[in-house]
């Protein structure tokens, strides 16, 4: 079902109606919202006019020529047209046909051309017919990410190459970036620690945008780096813990999403299940961040990646051992490191194995010869590692296995002799909170090697960076 307006359709929409009022008229007609769907250059419908052979001048001059002179008055009460009534409710149908969540320019301009009025005509006359432009809108879809959950309209910026194409989008798994999304991130995430270091402000969204963060289990780390990261953007975090909304139990997750789909610009949330992030997804149309669920924690790696990058000076070529659990924490971790070129031996106790579908996206995403290992045995995970990396035993959502696991994983501890195996100037890496003397001694997590401060510290420079991006300026 389609849902809001994109901003640029909307934009178009008032732009339209502006200028209908400085010329003077007392209607607002489908050619003034094709006069005001041309005002964007990069609007999808102009790509898609280009596309059909029509150049934005031309059809701007001729749509002029059409309006009338600009009398620089205004009328009493500009009504809207039955026309242009048509024309939106068409658009609307374009966008549902596509099961597009959004109404972009490009089904605004699909619904002025089946309109049938003077704005269609001019249109078809420029050979901008009804068939073309669904042709070539048909052929620019095609274009956009694959399972791309934005609307197309936001992610045209993805052929384009820059971080425009994050506008809009949810983050569900580190697979949802590619290799240069991720990189921009990181480089956006030291340029916010650089600012906070100086006290500059990058981004200052004066309460416009807003921030539910939705907690099925416990935090520390990512509530408070969510929270404060918002705030320092000047934006308003609400905090929602896991007694107040009952997802699932007292509401269903598609209606707690419908119903924050109209207040918030996004959603962040910690989840049980994985499946409930892809429900938050599916039934509302503003960008969903994963803030852990059973299978991920993108976040978590974009702050472990930026730490590594300030400690070794570079991702490409490293070698990051894991010693555990084959859990969320692990997926992420494979996929970003692989993108950018880091690779990543794990040692797991048999049956604790990451998920075989992730190792495989993982590698098939790996670029500059980075590899992805599983193995059972923590000291040829170690060897030469730059990089040793745990996290607990026990994830939040286990406990029911807890006894089990502390026998199981009783080999997989990372001691001072195991951090002793690896590369002379290897980190050790924990995304917290750990239960020191199990997975992780004292001596290790406060020793010399350890990041894990560094990498807690960058969950706000992360997420700061990774919000500017997903909600824009
Ligand atoms: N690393 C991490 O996500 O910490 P919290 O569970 O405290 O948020
Ligand atoms: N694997 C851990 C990570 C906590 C941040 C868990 O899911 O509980």
């Amino acid at each position: 079902m389609a849902g809001r307006l994109t901003e640029r359709a909307a934009a178009a929409i008032h732009l339209g109606y502006e200028d209908a009022e400085r010329r003077g008229q007392s209607w607002f007609g489908p050619a003034n919202l094709l006069w005001g769907v041309l005002q964007d250059p990069k609007a999808v419908a102009v790509a898609m006019l280009e596309a059909v052979g029509v150049e934005r001048a031309v059809l701007q001059a001729r749509l002029d020529g059409l309006l009338g002179a600009d009398h620089g008055g205004g009328a009493e009460q500009l009504q809207l047209s039955p026309g242009t009534r048509r024309a939106l409710e068409l658009a609307y149908a374009e966008a549902s046909q596509r099961s597009c969540k959004y109404v972009g320019t490009e089904h605004l301009l699909v619904g002025v051309a089946m309109e049938g009025g003077n704005a269609a005509e001019l249109l078809a006359s420029l050979g901008a017919t009804v068939d073309r432009l669904r042709a070539a809108l048909d052929a620019l879809e095609t274009r956009t990410a694959p399972g791309s959950a934005a609307p197309y309209e936001e992610v045209k910026g993805w052929m384009d190459g820059d971080m425009q194409s994050l506008r809009g989008r949810s983050i569900l798994s580190m697979a949802d970036l590619t290799p240069e999304q991720l990189q921009g991130i990181l480089q956006k995430a030291e340029e916010f620690r650089q600012a906070r270091l100086e006290a500059r402000t990058l981004v200052d969204w004066k309460g416009r945008k807003s921030l539910a963060l939705l907690f099925e289990k416990a935090s520390l780390r990512t509530r408070v780096t969510f929270e404060l990261g918002m705030r320092e953007l000047g934006g308003v975090p609400i905090v929602l813990g896991p007694a107040e909304v009952g997802l699932g139990k007292r509401e269903s997750v598609g209606d707690v999403a419908r119903n924050l789909d109209r207040w918030v610009t996004a959603v962040a949330a910690r989840v049980f299940d994985h499946n409930t992030l892809l429900e938050l997804h599916r039934c509302s149309s503003i960008p969903i961040i994963n803030a852990l669920s059973d299978i991920e924690h993108p976040c978590q790696t974009l702050a472990d990646l930026q730490a590594l990058q300030q400690r070794k000076g570079r991702l490409d070529g490293l070698r990051i051992a894991w010693v555990g659990d084959g859990n969320n924490v692990l997926h992420s971790l494979m996929l970003g490191a692989a993108m950018l070129g880091a690779s990543v031996i794990a040692a797991c106790p048999a049956g604790y194995e990451p998920d075989p579908k992730i190792v495989s996206v993982a590698r098939e995403r790996a670029r500059g010869g980075a590899t992805i290992e599983i193995v059972n045995d923590p000291e040829q995970a170690v060897a030469g590692a730059d990089a040793v990396y745990t996290d607990v035993w026990v994830s939040m959502g286990a406990e029911a296995e807890a006894e089990q696991r502390r026998a199981v994983f009783a080999a997989f501890r990372v001691t001072p002799d195991l951090m002793s195996q690896a590369a002379p100037n290897a980190v050790f890496m924990h995304c917290l909170p750990a239960h020191r003397g199990e997975e992780v001694t004292d001596a290790v997590l406060d020793g010399p090697a350890s990041i894990v401060l560094d990498q807690a510290e960058n969950r706000l420079h992360a997420q700061k960076a990774l919000l500017a991006l997903l909600l824009g300026p």
